[in-house]
């Protein structure tokens, strides 16, 4: 049978990891949480005592990860790394996300995770910023997860305060806006809905509502 791609995207805290990793679970997908590579790379640059204003290091920590990932038994042991969830790695992650070369060197893990998600899963769900316009186009179902700034900023506050973080809700707003005006500026792949995307306001959903809503609209969608 042939193995479907759905396609996740949104900005930060959106609810789009959550709702890809329960999709996951329902559907018997491969998940792949992609702003993970992202933060990897901004790992890896941070170890080595590199700056992610370099584009020169970050490229050379993306070749890096690339190797990593590739040559690992288990890859999603690297990307799932607790570490990584730290917001400096996010906010950093978000700058070498500009890259255009970074970017590259990370599309082929993407698009080979989504094309051969492994034995016995139905297929591949994917989620990130670029996910349905630039990774896997041709997916077959596509979300685009939104909800307003200030309620992703509580969600965010709320999440760093429960693992002991001590964080003011208005230095959270004001990161997540700047890192929205990153992602949604950027010249190559910039975070935007795809035209066949169908939107998913979280707003005022639950995760449990969430997923009963995204289940609705991939089974609607799926071949
Ligand atoms: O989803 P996240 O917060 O873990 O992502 C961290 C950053 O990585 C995000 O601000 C931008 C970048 N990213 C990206 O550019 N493209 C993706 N597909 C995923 C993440």
């Amino acid at each position: 049978m042939k193995k479907i791609i759905v396609a996740i995207d949104g900005p930060a805290a959106s609810g789009k990891g959550t709702l890809a990793r329960n999709l996951a679970g329902k559907l018997n997908l491969a998940h792949m949480d992609t702003g993970a590579l992202y933060r990897a790379v901004a790992f890896e640059v941070s170890k080595a005592g590199l700056s992610v204003r370099d584009k020169k290091d970050a490229i050379a920590a993306a070749k890096t990860l690339r190797k990593k990932i590739e040559g690992a038994e288990y890859p999603a042991d690297i990307l799932g790394r607790p570490v990584l969830k730290e917001d400096r790695f996010g906010r950093d992650a978000s700058v070498i996300a500009v890259i255009p070369e970074v970017r590259e060197i990370l599309a082929d893990l993407q698009k080979d995770f989504a094309h051969a998600p492994g034995e016995g899963f139905a297929g591949a769900v994917l989620d990130g910023r670029d996910i349905g316009t630039v990774i896997c186009p041709e997916a077959d179902a596509k979300l685009y997860i939104i909800a307003d700034t200030e309620i992703r900023a509580q969600r965010r506050m709320k999440e760093l305060q429960s693992k002991g973080i001590s964080v003011t809700y208005d230095a959270v707003l004001d990161d997540m806006r700047k890192r929205d005006a990153r992602d949604e500026g950027r010249k190559t792949a910039p975070l935007t809905p795809a035209a066949d995307a169908v939107l998913l306001d979280t707003t005022h959903l639950s995760e449990s509502e969430a997923l009963e809503r995204a289940l609705e609209i991939v089974r609607e969608i799926l071949p």
